[in-house]
């Protein structure tokens, strides 16, 4: 029961993590700068200690590891793109040339919401 309870908040924090990485990106995707980039790299993190954290939790259940390898294999994407971005924002003192991380972050995590429903 505590680890159905527990499992459950992990879920609920995974689609929390999600929110953060697609709302800014859904937002801003058209803009040149100012880039919530800060919340794209938080949620890039949730997705991993929580995806990571459910995956341990149910291993006992999980017969194929192809689409959970697959997914960790596009989170590190995600979370790469978005702590590059982010450390180049804290370098030159403003987003302007985060764009291309921003989209890899947003797009990537995108496919990854359509691997985790389809696959
Ligand atoms: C950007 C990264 C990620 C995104 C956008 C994402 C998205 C999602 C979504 C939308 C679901 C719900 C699917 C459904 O219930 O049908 C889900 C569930 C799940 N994800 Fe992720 N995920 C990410 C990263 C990860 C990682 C890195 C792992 C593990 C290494 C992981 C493991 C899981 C597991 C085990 C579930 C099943 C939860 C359940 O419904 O019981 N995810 N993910």
């Amino acid at each position: 029961m505590t680890m159905e309870i527990l499992y459950s908040f992990l879920v609920v924090g995974h689609f929390i993590g999600l929110a953060a990485i697609v709302g800014p990106f859904l937002v801003q995707m058209r803009r040149n700068s100012d880039f919530a980039i800060g919340a794209v790299l938080g949620g890039a993190i949730t997705q991993l200690v929580t995806g990571i954290a459910l995956t341990g939790i149910a291993a006992s259940q999980i017969e194929d590891y192809t689409k959970i390898f697959v997914k960790l294999g596009l989170a590190l994407l995600v979370f790469v793109a978005a702590l590059l971005g982010w450390l180049r924002a804290r370098k030159s003192g403003n987003t302007r040339g985060v764009k291309p991380f921003f989209h890899a972050a947003g797009g990537l995590a995108l496919v990854n919401t359509v691997v985790a429903v389809f696959a």
